[in-house]
């Protein structure tokens, strides 16, 4: 079915069409033109199980277009990751632009609802944002809610993040029992058990319209099923890997190479940068030279993992993994999506949903250290993930995955596992105790469940009551309820429940309850301290088990336990210390190291001391910070609550946000100040923004890291400040 007849039978107009036919897109591909048929236009739920690049999102942009423009409605599109969905907005902007609809995002801020979100076309969120704006239940959510998209659907069998989509799901299900539901995934091997949970129905296709072939790398060859080997040439027997990417880039292709570790990202990158180097035209050279510049200069702190990075852009190669700045993430994206760079090593941050031009994937690694487990082999699911990188439509004419296998044995091994297997199916995760335990508290909170018998009613529409039965989650739930009970988040009377302002709170916050009674406990410590340092405070949000902890490495122990060892006899640990040899010690030593990464940061240690002295890249940086800044502000909130004056929270919190000592907060606070510029501005003695109202630009301008334009705006800035704080003279 060509574009044309499809906008015309769905009545889309002309500007759509013209859209997608500039981007080389005529006709539909099967399973794209199955969809279109099968009633999902009038309204039907539907899961589309097609293939790894088969263009299920053009689906969804078609079904959101048809809700705005026909139905008068709006649609939800849910995404796993925070980078996916900014991906996604940005490539929904142009289209729905060009008919007039509005495209928005959001992604952080748990217990901020903009209400301003209801007014978009089509609304871009993580699973985890919609699941904390649902907890509020803000009135406009439903308004007009027409459809709901979930992309990698599969996401549900994640032991993680699965059961906050299952229990999101089954919300919007309770709530809008109408609802139309477009779930995708390439990977979903039960699809009609997922789509009759959904209230759907399965449409399964297995077209690719690039062919990707699979095969192991053993010897001296590629061994593709059915087909025998297909040798490599003779480096392959030294390297394989080297051997892989060379011979894909003298082909004309790019090589993604996915491995497990950050440390191998850079190990792979740096030797194989030495042989890709010559395969550079002088233009390219030209060229990756400036990115490497851009690379190195754009950021307001330079550290060495953004400089290694820098050095092996400029032979045509890269590593993308969670470390690096976002920044640096993307324009990493953008070059290899450009061609210009043509191999790119990484972690499993480019695994699912991408679309890069990659004509060969090599996953080297199928094992993955998984603390305190030791190594395990990944799932398949993620295998084919990863493989699905390879031969996108419009990049390449075809696509290959390979894996590595050092002997005859792992040959056999790989094949059965990965090659020759399907994915796994999807199985619930929802009886984790920990996130069921999240998630009956959200659910009391927004009010899902009032009564004893609503329980098993809610969690009866959950994904794990279908597989499992309805009574498997009993036990665990009643004793999710006799817990939130005995720790003050919900009172129970007779048959009915109700959360207390405890439970309300902590729920809003979308803080887990154990961190908010872990931070009710320290809270209630605070006055019986002497001193409450801002370690104090930095431990005791490490402490919660909503901080993502920083890594913690063997060499670090015998400094931390010093560390620890001070700090617990000066009576700075709000909450309870585990004795040594103990099951938490390991991770309370990943506590006290979180806490001081922290700890430097608001002493202003640069982000290259702290990766060098903590190995906390400054991508992990921001994510730290931003985490700290929300348990900061749950911590005040519930100080709030409990009656506390404790101004030093916020101040710490402005401090974490920005980096620096208390001295620099009015500075920071200035449009385009960060730490760096504040600080040579306080050294300099503008150390107020009265100061800088009263200096001139020129004096401004001659600093380090400040020019003529930066200085003029801060000076202005500073006087509109100061007017109006003191009103008009
Ligand atoms: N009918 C079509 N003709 C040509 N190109 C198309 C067509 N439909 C989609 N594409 C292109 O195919 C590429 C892959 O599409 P998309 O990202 O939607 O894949 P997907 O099915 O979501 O894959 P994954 O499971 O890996 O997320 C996109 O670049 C898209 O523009
Ligand atoms: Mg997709």
């Amino acid at each position: 079915m060509r574009i044309e007849e499809v906008c015309r039978l769905l009545g889309l107009p002309g500007e759509v069409v013209d859209h997608y036919l500039g981007k080389g897109i005529v006709e539909l591909y099967p399973p794209q033109e199955a969809a279109v048929r099968s009633g999902l236009f009038e309204g039907k739920s539907l899961l589309l199980a097609s293939p790894t690049a088969s263009g299920k999102t053009l689906i969804a942009e078609l079904l959101a277009l048809h809700v705005a423009l026909v139905r008068g409605g709006r649609t939800l599109y849910l995404v796993p990751l925070r980078a996916l969905a900014w991906e996604k907005a940005e490539g929904f902007k142009e289209l729905f632009g060009a008919v007039g609809l509005r495209v928005g995002i959001s992604t952080g801020d748990f217990d901020r609802v903009d209400p301003a979100l209801g007014s978009y076309d089509l609304l871009v969120l993580t699973n985890e944002k919609a699941d904390s704006i649902l907890r509020h239940r803000p009135s406009w959510f439903f308004k007009g809610l027409e459809a709901v998209v979930v992309d990698e659907v599969h996401l549900l069998a994640d032991p993680y993040r699965g059961p906050t989509l299952e229990v999101l799901l089954s919300a919007l299900r309770k709530e809008k029992p109408g609802l139309q539901l477009l779930a995708l995934s390439a990977t979903v091997s039960n699809p009609e058990e997922i789509a009759s949970w959904l209230g759907a129905e399965a449409l399964v296709s297995d077209f690719r319209p690039v062919p990707l072939k699979k095969g192991v790398f053993f010897q001296d060859g590629i061994v593709f099923p059915g087909e025998g080997a297909r040798p490599v040439g003779d480096e392959g027997k030294r390297d394989p890997l080297m051997a892989l990417t060379l011979e894909s880039l003298r082909e004309g292709g790019q090589v993604l190479i996915f491995v497990s570790t950050r440390r191998s990202t850079q190990a792979v990158a740096r030797r194989l940068a030495r042989r890709v180097r010559d395969l550079l035209t002088e233009e390219e050279k030209r060229e990756l030279q400036r990115l490497a510049a851009e690379i190195e200069g754009d950021v307001e702190e330079r550290t060495s993992l953004s400089v290694e990075l820098a050095k092996r852009v400029v032979d045509g190669v890269a590593f993308h993994h969670a470390g690096l700045p976002s920044r640096h993430r993307r324009l990493v994206e953008e070059a290899f999506r450009g061609r210009l760079l043509k191999a790119l090593c990484t972690t499993t941050t480019l695994a699912a949903g991408v679309n890069l031009p990659a004509r060969r994937v090599v996953i080297r690694d199928v094992r993955r250290y998984d603390p305190p487990y030791g190594s395990s082999y990944i799932p398949a699911l993620e295998y084919h993930q990863m493989a699905g990188r390879a031969g996108r439509p419009g990049l390449d004419p075809y696509g290959e995955a390979i894996l590595i296998a050092k002997d005859r044995e792992e040959l056999e091994e790989l094949l059965s596992r990965y090659v020759l297997a399907p994915p796994e199916e999807i199985r619930s995760q929802l009886s984790q105790e920990g996130a069921l335990l999240f998630h009956l508290l959200g659910a009391i909170a927004a009010r899902y469940i009032r009564t004893l018998t609503d329980i098993p009613g809610f969690f009866s529409l959950t994904l794990f009551a279908r597989q499992f039965g309805p009574e498997e989650l009993g036990t665990i739930l009643r004793r999710g309820l006799e817990y939130l009970e005995a720790e003050g988040f919900v009172e129970v009377a007779g048959e009915r429940i109700r959360p207390t302002r405890f439970g309300s709170l902590t729920a809003a916050l979308y803080v887990h309850p154990v961190s908010a009674m872990i931070l009710r406990e320290g809270l209630g410590e605070v006055g019986r301290r002497a001193e409450r340092p801002p370690f104090s405070f930095l431990h005791l949000i490490a402490a919660t088990p909503d901080m993502e902890l920083v890594r913690l490495s063997s060499k670090d122990i015998p400094e931390l336990e010093v560390l620890a060892e001070e700090a617990e006899s000066a009576g700075i640990f709000l909450v309870d210390v585990p004795g040594f040899g103990e099951r938490g010690y390991r991770r309370f030593l990943a506590e006290v190291k979180t806490a001081q990464v922290l700890a430097n940061w608001i002493e202003e240690k640069t982000e290259e001391e702290l990766y060098i002295d903590f190995g906390v890249g400054p991508g992990d940086l921001h994510r730290l910070v931003e985490t700290a800044d929300w348990l900061l502000y749950a911590a005040g909130r519930f100080a709030e609550l409990f009656g506390l004056r404790l101004p030093e929270l916020s101040r710490l919190r402005r401090r974490v946000r920005y980096g620096v000592k208390e001295e620099l907060l009015p500075l920071v606070e200035l449009k385009g100040i960060g730490r760096v510029r504040a600080r040579v501005l306080y050294d300099a003695g503008f150390t107020s923004p009265g100061k800088i109202a009263k200096a001139s630009p020129e004096e401004i301008a001659k600093l380090p890291h400040f020019g003529v334009k930066i200085a003029e705006n801060l000076v202005r800035e500073a006087r509109e400040a100061v007017r109006a704080f003191f009103g008009p003279t």
